[in-house]
């Protein structure tokens, strides 16, 4: 146990990023479904996204991610104890995409499961990892979030289509026996409330699958964009305050805010809320469309590596999705 008596911190000692080869343009959604370049730019800010070709799914995404962090962590993949991959878009409804994940990995000594909380999922399994750290339960674990989301969007659905892009982002945390390091807070939330807004319809228990079903293409994303848009602001704003304050700071002491990247119109929006200036705000949506759980993952490593983000500096990280759920966390960065 983490408590005064054996002090101890989750850090993140090491992270990974990894999107498939093919990418995906404006201009070719426009020659697909009624769509230009200059709609999606401006309502959404995305450019490219890219898509795994065929027979790559999201367990070899999660798998390419992974196997970086590890790396990057200096550590062995036996010395893993728990792996949690964060996905809606898992390679089979059984077993969970983690297995496949943590044979891929020969993680020969990690407890897996996914993790099922959309665009929210990467923070979630974080604040998970943190918690199982600082109970006790594990030392080291890898967290994942991996989508192919080409595979369950409808491409005849121009309102949805456009947004979204396939890849992966890991990272390790650590126990440390110090407190006050790493993971600063985590913060999660959910309303179950707005579930419809943002839904596969069919596929699961409520409704399997169907000929008819499958002919009214009710396997596929669906959602209230505008309607989910001014959730996302509201919750993303609140609950990334309540996350910096749990950490004991203020705005101003955050050096970086990697937000989930679903629409430059909303990051800007969030980020204007928080008071954090945009040269603070990481955002790489232009390249990568919305990847759902990898985004922040994918934004964080970016960072890193270009050595925006540095040695001690604050991080605070917000998403938003499906569900509807959220959630926050600030961690310094320790590498
Ligand atoms: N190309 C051209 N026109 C499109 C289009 C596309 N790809 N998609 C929708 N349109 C049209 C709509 O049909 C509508 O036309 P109408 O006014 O004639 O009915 C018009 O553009 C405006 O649609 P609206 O939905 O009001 O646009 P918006 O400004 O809300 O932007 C989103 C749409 C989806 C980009 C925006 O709402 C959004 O990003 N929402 C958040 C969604 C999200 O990221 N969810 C993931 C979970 S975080």
């Amino acid at each position: 146990m983490c408590n005064a008596g054996s002090p101890c911190s989750a850090v993140i000692t090491g992270a990974g990023a990894y999107v498939p080869e093919k990418v995906m343009t404006n201009e070719e959604w426009s020659k697909l479904v009624d769509t230009n370049d200059e709609w999606i730019t401006t309502r959404t800010g995305i450019k490219t996204r890219y898509f795994a070709p065929e027979g790559v799914y999201t367990s070899h995404l999660a798998i390419n991610a992974g196997r970086q962090a590890i790396e990057d962590a200096g550590v062995n993949p036996e010395d893993i104890d728990l792996l949690i991959v964060a996905t809606i878009c898992p390679d089979r409804p059984l077993p969970s995409t983690a297995c496949f994940v943590q044979h891929g990995l020969g993680l020969t000594n990690a407890a897996c499961f996914d993790l099922v909380a959309a665009c929210s999922g990467f923070v979630y399994a974080l604040d998970t990892a943190k918690q199982y750290i600082l109970a006790g339960s594990a030392k080291r674990v890898l967290v994942i979030g991996a989508e192919t989301m080409s595979r369950i969007i409808d491409w005849q659905d121009r309102s949805s289509c456009v947004l979204f892009g396939d890849g992966a982002g890991a990272v390790v945390v650590e126990r440390v026996d110090e407190p006050g390091k790493g993971i600063l807070s985590s913060k999660i939330g959910a309303n179950g409330g707005l579930s419809e807004l943002l839904r596969i319809e069919t596929g699961g228990t409520a409704e399997p699958l169907t000929h008819d079903n499958l002919d009214e293409r009710r396997q596929y994303v669906k959602m209230e964009g505008n309607v989910v848009f001014k959730h996302a602001v509201r919750n993303m704003s609140e609950i990334a305050t309540k996350a910096v304050e749990a950490a004991g700071l203020t705005l101003e002491d955050i050096d970086w805010l990697v937000p989930h990247q679903a629409n430059t119109r909303i990051i800007d929006a969030v980020g204007r809320q928080l008071g954090i200036d945009a040269s603070k705000v990481v955002v790489n949506i232009q390249k990568f469309g919305n990847t759902t759980a990898a985004s922040i993952p994918l934004a964080l490593k970016e960072a890193v590596t270009d050595g925006r983000i540095k040695k001690g500096d604050n991080v605070l990280i917000v998403a938003f999705g499906a569900g509807l759920t959220w959630g926050s966390s600030v961690f310094r960065w320790e590498k």
